[in-house]
């Protein structure tokens, strides 16, 4: 029997690297991670934006480095999983956080639209586990930002909805191929602020507005509200969760009206 000791929802020793890492809901989980104690690599194409993240991370008292990547070019991610081996000296937690995005009917997206959004969201989550579980320690945990719209369809985002569900299936088969040393869950956000959304989800306007009224806590998420639940999931807590989507919703999409 395991004696009950204290709660093991931390990642504070861990090391992890988080991909698309430097702005919106992964920069939250970087930061978050290394408030927590973790070694974080936050990391994307921009040098500048690597830079800046990596900062923030520095100033909270833990480890770090500065590396872009590509999520189209498996040689980058390579790079990074060799420069958090040297650097950190392991792999335990990974957050796939890159996004791509295009609005466009069934009918009218093109090949190269559908190639671009399902190249980084979907191939792009793929490569990530392709090139870092197999640095990655006993006991390690990967997690993948799916959406909501991998389960509540919306017009005019076909590749991204087909991305984000690949994403989910994807997320169940290497979690059964993975363990038991690593390993493989999704959260699936509803509607979160980001800088790039901030426009849209602006409080007074209707999107605002319908989505505040059907979601039953109310409100959209602030980016640091996805924070916890990648906490839990990269924890020794979860440490019987694999092949899991957390939907981190506010209730949205078991809402009736
Ligand atoms: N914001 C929301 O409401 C919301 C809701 C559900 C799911 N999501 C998902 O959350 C994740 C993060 O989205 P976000 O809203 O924080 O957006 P964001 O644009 O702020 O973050 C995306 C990150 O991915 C990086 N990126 C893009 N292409 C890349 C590539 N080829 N290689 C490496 N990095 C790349 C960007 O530089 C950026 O750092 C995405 O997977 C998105 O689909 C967001």
């Amino acid at each position: 029997m395991v004696e009950y000791q204290h709660s093991p929802v931390t990642v504070s020793g861990k090391r992890a690297v988080v991909i698309g890492g430097t702005s919106g809901i992964g920069q939250a989980i970087a930061l978050g991670f290394a408030e927590e104690g973790a070694d974080v690599i936050a990391t994307s194409r921009s040098e500048e934006k690597v830079d800046e993240t990596a900062t923030e991370i520095e100033a909270r008292g833990v480890e770090t480095a500065r590396i872009t990547c590509d999520v189209t070019e498996p040689d980058s991610l390579e790079a990074v999983r060799e420069t958090a081996v040297e650097e950190l000296g392991g792999i335990d937690v990974v957050v796939a956080s890159q996004g791509a995005i295009s609005r466009a009917s069934v009918q009218d997206i093109t090949d190269e639209e559908w190639d671009f959004v399902t190249d980084v969201a979907l191939d792009g989550v793929r490569r990530v586990t392709q090139a870092f579980a197999p640095a990655m320690d006993e006991g390690g945990s990967i997690i993948n930002i799916s959406s909501l719209t991998a389960q509540l369809s919306m017009a005019n985002l076909p590749a991204y909805t087909a991305a984000k569900g690949g994403v989910e299936a994807f997320t169940r088969a290497a979690s059964k191929e993975l363990a038991p040393d690593i390993r493989v869950n999704a959260i699936a956000p509803g509607f979160v602020i980001t800088p790039q959304n901030a426009d849209t989800y602006a409080e007074g306007t209707e999107k605002r507005e319908r989505i505040d009224e059907r979601t039953p806590i109310g409100r959209v998420a602030e980016r640091e509200e996805i924070v916890g639940p990648a906490i839990f999931l990269a924890s020794d807590a979860a440490s019987f969760v694999t092949g899991e989507v957390v939907t981190v919703d506010g209730g949205f999409s078991d809402s009736a009206f």
